[in-house]
């Protein structure tokens, strides 16, 4: 096993609780919110880990308890899986898919107590549980005290200073140990702020998507990674061999950048306990001047538009994939592109 070094053992995790992939990763820069490289990274739309930041000090106390107590008697979304992985699905396209697509994790409507009894109580084989509700007005008022002390200061600071649209909400999270949200990307800027417990983050660039083979733009999984990270099918999903990541396992205090359509695979800290995360996501900022060439996530954004286009024209989603099909196998395909115009070359010499 890994000798531990002393960042890890200092910061109360050891390498035996992450997950085993089969992926090549680098470290995710780790830096003080006084490091002007963390303004560098944010405006290249690049990951880091900040810290001293004080986002979420005042919640850092959020345990279970203290949320029983305080957060009200609102109704929270908490997912139920009967594995560990809990792959996002959207509601609205999964009534469109009809009886077709069967989510592997269903969504309930829980009072915060009822979640904290079934989380003390849970035992090995029972379903596991994932409460990822938006804060609202209906949280009791130490809930609201301390959310009006987070740093808003900061966090405004850089929504302004990178340009970004507003804020659409702050997601709290709390997951068991060992749980696990699938590789996806999302189309807004996120600020995510652990507060209890350690999570692991692994991140991909918008320019992998080839590697990554997301689920059609209709499909209840759009935006998810169809590789499933533990048994990838390299037969369907060859360039997932290429796939290039980079991780952090964040703790309590610690604020990572996920940029808007950067991939992310987020999993609790097996043998860990739970954890509580809160996400602040952005809208992206206005569009600007676009200069060419155009960035991955700009490329990702003309892809699911095409997508898009495509089943609003031609009404049927399953005549989506033949169309494509048509239009680019054997015409945009064939093998070394380039090296036929170099031998056409050759051959008027
Ligand atoms: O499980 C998670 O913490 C996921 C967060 C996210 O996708 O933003
Ligand atoms: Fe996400």
């Amino acid at each position: 096993m890994k000798v531990l070094n002393m960042a890890e053992r200092k910061r109360g995790w050891d390498p035996s609780q992450l997950r085993k992939y089969d992926i090549q990763l680098e470290e995710i820069p780790r830096l003080s919110c006084n490091d002007p490289r963390v303004e560098e990274l944010i405006s290249e739309n690049k990951p880091v880990v900040i810290t001293d930041t004080k986002l979420v000090s005042s919640a850092l106390k959020w345990d279970i308890d203290y949320l029983e107590k305080n957060i009200g008697s609102g109704d929270f979304s908490v997912f139920l899986s009967r594995n560990h992985k809990f792959k996002y699905y959207d509601d609205k396209k999964l009534q469109d898919a009809g009886t077709e697509f069967t989510p592997s994790t269903k969504r309930v409507d829980m009072k915060f107590p009822e979640f904290a009894k079934k989380l003390r109580q849970w035992m090995r084989g029972d379903e596991r549980l994932y409460l990822q509700q938006p804060l609202n007005n209906t949280v009791g008022p130490a809930i609201v005290e301390d959310f009006l002390k987070f740093n808003w200061e900061w966090v405004n600071g850089r929504q302004k200073k990178h340009s970004w649209g507003h804020l659409t909400s702050n997601l709290l999270l709390v997951a068991m140990e060992g749980n696990v949200t699938p590789c996806h990307y999302d189309e807004q800027q996120n600020f995510f702020a652990e507060v209890k417990g350690f999570k692991r983050c692994i991140l991909f660039p918008p320019e992998q998507f080839d590697c990554l083979y997301p689920h059609p733009v209709f499909h209840p999984h759009d935006r998810q990674s169809q590789v499933d990270f533990e048994h990838p099918d390299y037969v369907r999903f060859p360039k997932f061999r290429e796939v290039r990541g980079q991780e952090a396992v964040v703790g309590p205090g610690d604020v990572l950048y996920i940029p808007i359509y950067w991939w992310h695979h987020i999993e609790s800290l097996m043998r860990g306990g739970y954890t509580v995360s809160i996400n602040f996501w952005y809208k992206a900022g206005p569009m600007g001047q676009i200069l060419y060439p155009l960035k991955g996530h700009q490329k990702v954004a003309i892809m699911r538009n095409v997508e898009k286009m495509l089943v609003e024209a031609l009404q049927d989603t399953s005549q989506v994939g033949p169309l494509l099909r048509a239009l680019v196998l054997g015409r945009y395909t064939f093998p070394n592109l380039e090296d036929s115009s170099e031998s056409k070359d050759t051959n008027n010499e």
